[in-house]
């Protein structure tokens, strides 16, 4: 008798966990997109295989959008990956990877210069960066730019460069009331227990997100939003077979990676916005 309810109890806390891992979810992935339309989102990374392996989420999450905010999704990679000399064979995997993820032929990009090579001790070159991208952005009308944040998710100094490199791009830009400058959001790293706890980072993320729309009281809620993209199983599946294109890179502890880290299921991101822009912002409040 007790055997079958532990039967039944199980049985029925797998289905849930099952239920709860199955679909997307999301917390204000729209403030990612800027008030400007239409909204060119673009996606800059270091190198081949970012892409999947630390942003599949919230690509995944923006082409599912409602048609008046689908935003176009551009990228642009600053490197080849060519630390092993398998920088043609990685632009060919990149180019499979992003049609896996839904980037159209056309809107992205791979730079391949020697002052942006893929090296673990080199620091790239602030304004090599905001040289780089400006065509790029002013070209496509981006409004919204996606990197890695200051720890660069895996320490690599390479990603370390890119939020500094897109910020001080932002502040080069001229000033002008008609046309605001491209947002800058960052994706934050977690300390290292969060980062490879599985399938538990989805669940966590979700159920955070569930418990954030129990209505507060808005004197002690704090204001800073959270922006929040989860996948489903049918969002982790694409980004693991985008991941499976880059086959140069699937050493054994890339496999330990996409089978155990929350960058296959859960991004978060916060906004940068550079101290001299913000200055000129609360400049103009009245
Ligand atoms: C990588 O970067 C370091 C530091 O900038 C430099 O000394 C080294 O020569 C670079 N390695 C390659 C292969 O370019």
């Amino acid at each position: 008798m007790l055997g079958s309810t532990r039967y039944w109890i199980l049985a029925l806390v797998s289905s849930l966990v099952w239920r709860l891992l199955a679909g997307p979810a999301e917390q204000d992935i729209g403030l990612l997109l800027s008030s400007d339309r239409p909204s060119n989102v673009l996606l800059l990374t270091a190198h081949p295989d970012d892409e999947c392996m630390f942003f599949a989420p919230t690509l995944l999450a923006l082409q599912e959008l409602s048609s008046h905010q689908l935003p176009t999704i551009h990228s642009l990679c600053l490197s080849v990956g060519n630390a092993d000399g398998l920088g043609d064979i990685r632009r060919r995997e990149l180019s499979a990877s992003l049609d896996v993820l839904g980037i159209a032929e056309g809107k992205r990009w791979v730079i391949d210069t020697p002052e942006l090579q893929d090296n673990f001790t080199a620091v790239w070159d602030a304004q090599v960066i905001a040289d780089a991208i400006r065509p790029y952005v002013l070209k496509h009308n981006i409004n919204t730019i996606l990197t890695f944040d200051h720890h660069g998710i895996s320490s690599h100094l390479n990603h370390i460069s890119l939020p500094h490199g897109a910020a001080h791009f932002l502040t080069t830009l001229p000033s002008s009331a008609e046309k605001p400058p491209p947002r800058l959001f960052t994706l934050v790293t977690v300390p290292l227990y969060e980062k490879y706890l599985g399938v538990l980072s989805p669940l966590l993320s979700k159920a955070s997100i569930a418990l954030s729309r129990i209505p507060r009281d808005p004197r002690t809620a704090s204001g800073a939003a959270r922006v929040v993209a989860v996948s489903g199983f049918g969002g982790y599946a694409r980004a693991h077979r985008a991941m499976r294109e880059h086959w140069s890179q699937l050493v054994w502890f890339r496999w330990l990676y996409v089978s155990f880290s929350r960058y296959m299921w859960v991004n978060e991101w916060v906004e940068l916005t550079p101290p001299t822009l913000a200055q000129t912002a609360s400049g103009t409040q009245p």
